[in-house]
């Protein structure tokens, strides 16, 4: 069985990545107040290691945490015990009724169980079901950019006692962006080796806005959460299920 967002990438993504979920998290909290949300039930899509839930539960949110990586749900429910979190795909996981739903960090980009168009259709469809009248569902993608077309980008980030190596590649034909990821993380004198591919969907900004529109949303497609500009090639979306 493949196995992902193993043990060591999921250590090294909460100790060297966590910036992405900690600066997008208090405009979260803002689009939530903005829309009168103030409490509730928010549900975190792909929420990794349980960064986000924890401001969410800190701000007075119920929260429910979802991720497929059994290591990313293991690191959360060490983080926030009194917040529910289980492991299952976004794509088929039950949403209960909620006051929002977000998912931060390209979740919904990424291909691993499934990312075809009518698992996109049905997860749109079931978010949209799942939302109170007035609620909001906040989520961010990424988009074309990464690469120039044919170029193959390699870099690596290093900590204490991990190194992660990152390749990645886009393919415009298949909109589609590949990173195969190396970890070495240290246990005394030695480094584990692991590697993974993840592949993820590119969407488009116009067709995505219409796939959600099309479902009843009224969408707002923006570069940043509150003042938290996003990386370069990644859009957010602030879809409101209208009361
Ligand atoms: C870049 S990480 C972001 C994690 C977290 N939201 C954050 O911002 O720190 C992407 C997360 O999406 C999760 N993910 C990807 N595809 C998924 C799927 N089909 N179902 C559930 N989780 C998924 C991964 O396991 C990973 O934890």
């Amino acid at each position: 069985m493949t196995v992902w967002y193993n043990e060591d990438l999921a250590y090294i993504h909460d100790v060297g990545f966590r910036d992405y979920a900690l600066k997008s998290a208090p405009g979260i909290v803002e689009i939530l107040k903005q829309h009168q949300i103030r409490a509730g039930l928010i549900v975190d899509l792909g929420c990794g290691s349980g960064l986000s839930a924890a401001i969410l539960h800190q701000a007075g949110y119920q929260v429910l945490g979802i991720d497929i990586s059994e290591a990313m749900i293991a690191i959360a429910q060490t983080r926030v015990p009194t917040v529910e979190f289980r492991v299952a795909s976004l794509f088929t996981a039950e949403i209960p009724p909620c006051a929002a739903i977000i998912s931060i960090g390209e979740c919904l980009s990424y291909a691993f169980d499934t990312n075809s168009d009518a698992a996109l259709d049905s997860l749109f469809q079931r978010i949209y079901h799942a939302l109170s009248p007035g609620g909001v569902f906040i989520f961010d993608v990424v988009v074309p950019g990464h690469t120039a077309p044919g170029e193959i980008v390699r870099n690596f980030t290093e900590g204490q006692d991990w190194i992660v190596l990152v390749e990645k590649q886009e393919d415009s034909t298949q909109q589609m962006l590949t990173r195969r990821i190396i970890t070495l993380r240290q246990f005394e004198d030695l480094y584990r080796r692991t590697e993974e591919v993840h592949c993820l969907r590119l969407f488009n900004r116009s067709t995505l806005a219409d796939a959600l529109r099309q479902k009843g949303f009224q969408v707002n497609i923006s570069d940043c959460y509150g003042e938290f500009s996003l990386p370069p090639a990644r859009i957010a979306a602030i879809a409101y299920k209208p009361i």
